[in-house]
């Protein structure tokens, strides 16, 4: 019987896992400069901390979720966002009693019952930061430029359109809601069935449908910007003329309300301009840290769907090119194996990418392997060369060869340092 990966899952390997790992290191680059802390949380975690945060009628928790009982009969759930772990986490850790704000970044696989797509999988991962203890727009600046600064440096910048909304705060939503439902009224017969009931538990859900007959409904639907009240309307204001100020290019877009629950305030997405994928959304959550149990706590974060930037490196042909080996060691036999392992590790810790012969193969066939592999050198070691403690050194590219003396300074001068 063969066995296959799951639907919706991926194996990363080889070239693409090099991406991966570019893409990886520019994060964790970026995020120190940042002054932001790593967080790890569990990939499982008690479903109702997913109820109570993502919101019983989101899409996510009502129809994707990986959700089991474990052998103790506890309800257990696949993480399918990391916002609610890490909110968890912070109350559970005392990360209130710390200096604030609290700056946290992440990245893992997180699982989505999804139909299958371009850019949508059921195991994913993202890029994520949550900032803590700041109501201040300053905060909204400060995380969407982490954003911002990882896709110029991808060099994805120009090809992404960030767009951005306020969805006001609680006042704000009851008044737009009451007008939503009035404006819908007599519309919502003739809509789909998840917009029925969303009419009923969560009006604000409509106005992401995609379905075509609702599309209709909605084409003169009053917009929640226009609800705002004096102090969430000053914070927009102060975001977009910062934003304008900093020279961060953004649109506003007034249907963006997300299809998570916990957002007030600011929510923001940046979308391909070429594919039809948000390859990140994020927004404020000033009250999910009290809903869950802990102090008031004013929030923000955003999740950048990490398989979808690799997507969009490749499909730009944005891809740095891989580091070859540097040097790889052809071993006569295992005496020549133990005459250079302590050297070939010396070379290794000078940041050389260094290889060298396991198979106890013909010289020939670990010839035809160095070359397959694209090593910029051989160092041959034959009985010859162990006596005389030399090596033939070969330049791949040109094929001249040297006889050098087994020694790191006399390998790196003649090879590794003079390139190829
Ligand atoms: P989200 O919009 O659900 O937000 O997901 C963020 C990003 O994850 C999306 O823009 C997309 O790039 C990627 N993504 C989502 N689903 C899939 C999928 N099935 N396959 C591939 N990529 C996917 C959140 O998850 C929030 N927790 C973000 C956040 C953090 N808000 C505040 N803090």
């Amino acid at each position: 019987m063969n066995i296959s990966r799951a639907k919706g899952t991926k194996d990363i390997f080889f070239e693409d896992m090099k991406i991966w790992e570019y893409v990886e290191e520019n994060i964790r680059e970026i995020c120190l400069k940042h002054n932001m802390n790593q967080i790890r949380t569990p990939i499982f975690e008690d479903t109702s901390l997913f109820s109570r945060s993502v919101g019983n009628e989101t899409d996510i928790v009502n129809k994707e979720m990986y959700t089991f009982l474990d052998k103790g009969d506890r309800s257990i759930t696949l993480r399918p966002e990391l916002t609610a772990g890490v909110v968890r986490a912070y109350i559970e850790n005392g990360f209130s009693s710390m200096p604030s704000p609290i700056k946290l970044w992440y990245t893992g696989t997180m699982y989505r019952y999804e139909k299958m797509q371009k850019g949508r999988y059921r195991e994913f991962s993202q890029f994520g930061i949550e900032v803590f203890g700041s109501e201040s727009y300053l905060a909204d600046i400060e995380v969407i430029s982490v954003a911002y600064e990882l896709f110029k440096k991808l060099g994805l910048l120009d090809k992404l359109v960030l767009r951005i909304n306020s969805i006001g705060c609680s006042e704000c939503r009851s008044k737009y809601i009451i007008a939503l439902k009035e404006y819908l009224a007599d519309k919502i017969d003739n809509m789909c069935d998840d917009c029925k009931t969303r009419y009923v538990k969560n009006p604000m859900r409509i106005i992401d449908c995609k379905q075509d007959k609702c599309k209709e409904a909605k084409q003169n639907l009053p917009m929640i910007t226009d609800y705002l009240c004096e102090d969430c309307k000053e914070d927009f204001e102060n975001l977009k003329s910062t934003l304008n100020a900093v020279g961060m290019n953004y649109e506003i877009d007034k249907t963006i309300v997300r299809g998570l629950d916990y957002y007030n305030k600011t929510v923001f997405e940046f979308i391909s301009k070429d594919l039809d994928l948000a390859v990140g959304g994020g927004g404020r959550y000033d009250t999910l840290v009290e809903v869950l149990g802990g102090p008031h706590t004013p929030a923000i974060g955003f999740g950048l769907g990490m398989d979808r930037i690799i997507l969009l490196l490749k499909e730009y042909n944005l891809v740095k090119e891989s580091k070859n080996v540097d040097i790889y060691f052809i071993l006569q036999d295992s005496n020549a194996f133990t005459k250079v392992f302590n050297l070939v590790e010396e070379l290794r810790n000078l940041g050389y990418i260094v290889d060298m012969d396991i198979c106890g193969r013909s010289i020939k066939a670990q010839m035809k392997y160095a070359s397959k592999i694209n090593s910029n050198y051989v160092c041959i070691i034959g009985d010859e060369e162990v006596k005389e403690n030399s090596c033939s050194l070969k330049n791949m590219n040109t094929s001249e060869q040297v006889k050098v003396n087994l020694s790191v300074n006399d390998i790196s001068n003649n090879a590794l340092k003079g390139g190829n």
